[in-house]
Order: C-alpha cells, then structure tokens, then sequence
C-alpha cells in the first residue's frame, strides 16, 4: 500500500474527525480539538499526517524552533500499528531536520509508554531528565528525551520508504 505524507497545517480541517477519532483511542488524555486549532495558528507548529486513500493513518505534530525540534503529539491508528509507520513519520522529521541543520531533537513520553520508548531509543533519543506529574489527568511523570542530530543516525528499516 502506498502512504501519502502530508506536510501542511490546513489539511487538518479536512481531516479533523479522523484525527481526533485516533487521538481519542491513543492517549489516557487526548488533545481536544481546540488544542489542534491552537496549533495551526502557531507558526512555529508542524502537522504531517500520513494518509492512505484520503484515510489519515498517523500524523506527527512537532516544533520548529531552528536549531531545534520539539515533537508534541505522535500516533498511529490502533490498527495500523506495528507495521513500521511510526518510525516512518519520525524519520522524516528527522531527516528534515539534518537537511535544516537541526541539532537537538526533544520529546517528553510516559514512562509506562514502552512502544515509544523503543522506538525512540532506535533513533538515539536518551533520556535526559524527567518533569515530576507533569501528565494531566493521570498525573504520570514524563521523560524527556533527546537526540542530538550531529550524531550518526541509525539507518532503520521502514516500511515504504
Ligand atoms: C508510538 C506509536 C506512534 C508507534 O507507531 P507504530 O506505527 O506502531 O510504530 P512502528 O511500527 O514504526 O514501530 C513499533 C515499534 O515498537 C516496538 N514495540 C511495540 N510494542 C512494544 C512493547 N509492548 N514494548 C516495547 N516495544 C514495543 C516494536 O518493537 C516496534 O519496533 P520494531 O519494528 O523495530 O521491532 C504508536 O504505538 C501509537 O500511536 N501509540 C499511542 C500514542 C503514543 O503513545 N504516542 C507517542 C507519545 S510519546
């Protein structure tokens, strides 16, 4: 199957349903729509979805703030997990960032979130500190995490890369 990535804000609102149906089964506390909305109207925010047949599929929120990247919001449909997509997504904003000279990549994730955990670690993310209950609503720490993009990247196996 062949994935489409989507790398603008304004695309968002025809998706908008789709999104916030995958970000209502991914995280213990989704963002709510109005969080997206407040997103596209920062210039500093990027929204790349990946789509498959005008279905959204996965998307990444990050952002650019030259020479650095934060990642904000990362997922996949529950049932197009495990297949690679993920760390496709995440490879892009990575290779984007080489081609920006970026140099530092960070993200907070839950502890109890190994998936992620795993597939961060596969790119070079380690953990730097964690921000005590910093998750709303669960309470949970997170880890921050970075990876500093002088460093050699591993060249990870994708699917339809
Ligand atoms: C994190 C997420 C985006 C990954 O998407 P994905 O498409 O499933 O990711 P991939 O298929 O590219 O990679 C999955 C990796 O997780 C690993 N993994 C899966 N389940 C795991 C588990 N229970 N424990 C440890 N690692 C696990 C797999 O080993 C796999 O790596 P591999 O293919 O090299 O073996 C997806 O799980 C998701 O949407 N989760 C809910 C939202 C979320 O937690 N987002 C991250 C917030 S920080």
């Amino acid at each position: 199957m062949d994935y489409n990535i989507k790398k603008t804000w304004p695309d968002f609102w025809d998706y908008a349903e789709q999104i916030i149906d995958i970000e209502n089964n991914s995280f213990p506390t989704p963002w709510s729509t109005e969080a997206f909305e407040a997103e596209t109207e920062k210039h500093i925010s990027n929204f790349w979805a990946l789509v498959e047949e005008d279905n959204i599929i996965g998307y990444i929120c990050f952002w650019m703030l030259e020479p650095e990247i934060h990642i904000i919001n990362f997922a996949v449909k529950i049932e197009k997990r495990n297949k690679g997509l993920g760390k496709l997504l995440l490879k892009h904003v990575i290779e984007t960032g080489i081609n920006k000279k970026i140099e530092k990549v960070w993200l907070e994730v839950r502890p109890s979130n190994l998936p992620a955990i795993s597939i961060y670690k596969k790119f070079g993310f380690y953990e730097v500190g964690r921000r005590i209950g910093y998750y709303r609503g669960t309470g949970e720490d997170a880890i921050i995490m970075k990876l500093n993009i002088n460093q050699e990247i591993p060249d990870l196996k994708v699917s339809n890369c």
